[in-house]
């Protein structure tokens, strides 16, 4: 796919109608998760012919799309997930964001997307935050911020099956609170055994929203026993453990090893995953990306093997898990022990203090966006 070789700049038209400042603060105040958006959004179109142009900041409202755009009918559509944190001296920052652009890449190579470079990536979350910089909220040692989706379609109105020859790209933005409503209570897990998230040469790996569409009906069937989420296993022999429908999974041992599943090609690279990883060297526990068996997890609840297990992803961080269901049986590892186990707890705490700014990044990490 082509790209241009100029940097794409955005061009801003400032609403005249922003949200009064007595609305954004009740909205900042409690904000949910993605319910609410700020005054603004990037756009660019992509055009076989032009590659990246029109990049433009405006105000945030509804798109307009041919009944014919590819995306509604072929789900040729990318997105990501990254979050602006205030810090305490008022800066703004987002974590990791090469990682975001990175990923984005190669989503955009699996779904036949063009490239958008590194640079314009990052510059469209600036572009976007600068402007909307009073919708992050304030530094108040909690875990407010503000949600940054950028996203990717295939706008051409066109019904033939190929790549699209237009797509847009988009950033929005939404004040984000704690992802889900109970806060830092574990969740329950239902283990989703006729459904599987996605498939081997499949687009498991690319963040596209057609993996979320065939996470729901796994996850409707959770809700149905009770459950938050549900967990995925591979699609080939049913025997192990993916992800989520939208978090990557670890198990923390009683012989301190931290565990997730390895990448097959068919679950997400998350960037919180990643990170996990290193903070779990950090902290000198011998980590493993390797092939969790389902069985694993059953027996080491049983056992007391497994002493933790937490999700994590942009969106919700870190979040323990507490039992897992499945048609006819449960497991829980906490035997009525602590919410949040003490290794969980540990590197929840250390990456939130990286990205609140309130330990030094000695990673290199954060980028400053304001
Ligand atoms: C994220 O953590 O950013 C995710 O991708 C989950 C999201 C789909 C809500």
């Amino acid at each position: 796919m082509s790209q241009t070789a100029a940097p794409l700049t955005f061009e801003v038209t400032r609403r005249t109608d922003p949200r009064p400042d007595a609305e954004r603060e009740a909205v900042l105040a409690n904000p949910g998760f993605g319910t609410t958006f700020t005054d603004h959004m990037v756009t660019a179109t992509w055009t076989r012919d032009e590659g990246w142009h029109d990049g433009r900041v405006t105000a945030y409202g509804p798109i307009t799309l041919m009944p014919s755009a590819a995306v509604l009918h072929y789900a040729q559509e990318i997105f990501e997930g990254m979050k602006a944190y205030r810090h305490e001296d008022g800066s703004i920052w987002t974590f990791r964001p090469e990682a975001n652009a990175q990923r984005m890449l190669r989503s955009s190579t699996r779904m036949a997307l063009p490239q958008l470079p590194e640079d314009d990536f990052l510059a469209s979350l600036r572009a976007l935050v600068e402007v909307d910089q009073a919708w992050v909220p304030a530094y108040d040692g909690g875990e407010k911020s503000l949600y940054l989706r950028p996203f990717m379609y295939a706008s051409e109105a066109f019904l033939g099956v190929r790549p699209a020859a237009e797509v847009t790209y988009s950033v929005i933005a939404s004040p984000a609170g704690a992802y889900f409503s109970g806060g830092i209570k574990p969740v329950t897990l239902w283990l989703s055994e006729h459904y599987a998230r996605a498939g081997e040469g499949g687009t498991g790996a690319a963040k596209c929203g057609g993996n979320y569409a065939s996470s729901l009906a796994g996850q409707l069937e959770g809700i149905e026993h009770g459950c938050d989420q549900a967990v995925f296993l591979d699609s080939s022999t049913h025997t192990y453990v993916e992800e989520l429908g939208g978090m990557n999974l670890f198990f923390v041992t009683r012989d301190n090893r931290l565990v997730t599943p390895e990448l097959t090609g068919s679950i997400l690279e998350g960037v919180t995953r990643s990170s996990v990883l290193e903070l779990g060297k950090e902290l000198g526990l011998t980590v493993e990306e390797r092939r969790v068996p389902i069985s694993e997890w059953k027996d080491g609840a049983a056992s007391g093997e497994i002493a933790e297990i937490f999700a994590c992803g942009t969106a919700a961080v870190i979040t323990p898990v507490g039992e897992m269901r499945w048609d006819g049986g449960s497991c829980d590892h906490r035997r009525g022990g602590e919410d949040i186990g003490e290794v969980t707890s540990t590197i929840r705490t250390r990456l939130l203090d990286i990205q609140y700014g309130r330990t030094e990044d000695t990673h290199g990490w954060m980028t400053r966006l304001v």
